[in-house]
């Protein structure tokens, strides 16, 4: 059906009530409605994870969820995860180990990397390379992306 839904979102901790149509994705709703832009559209069908946010604490993509699926629920994106005075420890180390390089797939890998490491099912650097694998990198930075990720695991631990 086309008619409007009316959809409640908290994002990075603020409310929002949007008017929406039914076959709108989170991330086009992020994107295009709250101006959040840090959630990338890579490939807008599931293959890429630059899409990925998180969703009451666990990783989704984004572009494979309706927004109206997600009325009331606690949505963090990547301007959300940093706290009020610094980094978040993960971005802290994407910049310390070079885990990017354009840049396009890295929100989606911090936070894909945070919804992993709160998963807690990895304990090799090998298990986080296979649960991290839904996020591609066409630039190459995987080696860097494991190394922060493992480097904040180790600090978590
Ligand atoms: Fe969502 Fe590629 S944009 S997985
Ligand atoms: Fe360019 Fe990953 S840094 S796609």
């Amino acid at each position: 059906d086309n008619v409007i839904h009316k959809v409640m979102l908290t994002v990075n901790h603020k409310d929002y009530t949007l008017q929406i149509l039914p076959w709108v994705s989170l991330l086009d709703a992020l994107r295009d409605r709250l101006n959040l832009t840090g959630t990338k559209k890579g490939c807008d069908h599931g293959q890429c994870g630059a899409c990925t946010v998180l969703c009451d604490g666990k990783r989704i993509l984004s572009c494979l969820t309706l927004a109206v699926m997600k009325n009331g629920s606690q949505i963090t994106t990547i301007e959300g995860v940093a706290g009020p005075l610094e980094l978040h420890p993960l971005q802290k180390a994407f910049i310390d180990h070079d885990a990017f390089q354009c840049g396009y797939c890295t929100p989606g890998q911090i936070c894909s990397a945070i919804g992993m490491l709160q998963e807690n099912k990895a304990a090799t650097r090998e298990e986080v390379q296979e649960l991290m694998s839904g996020n591609l990198c066409r630039c190459g930075a995987n080696s860097g992306i494991i190394d922060a990720i493992m480097e904040v695991k180790e600090q978590q631990s």
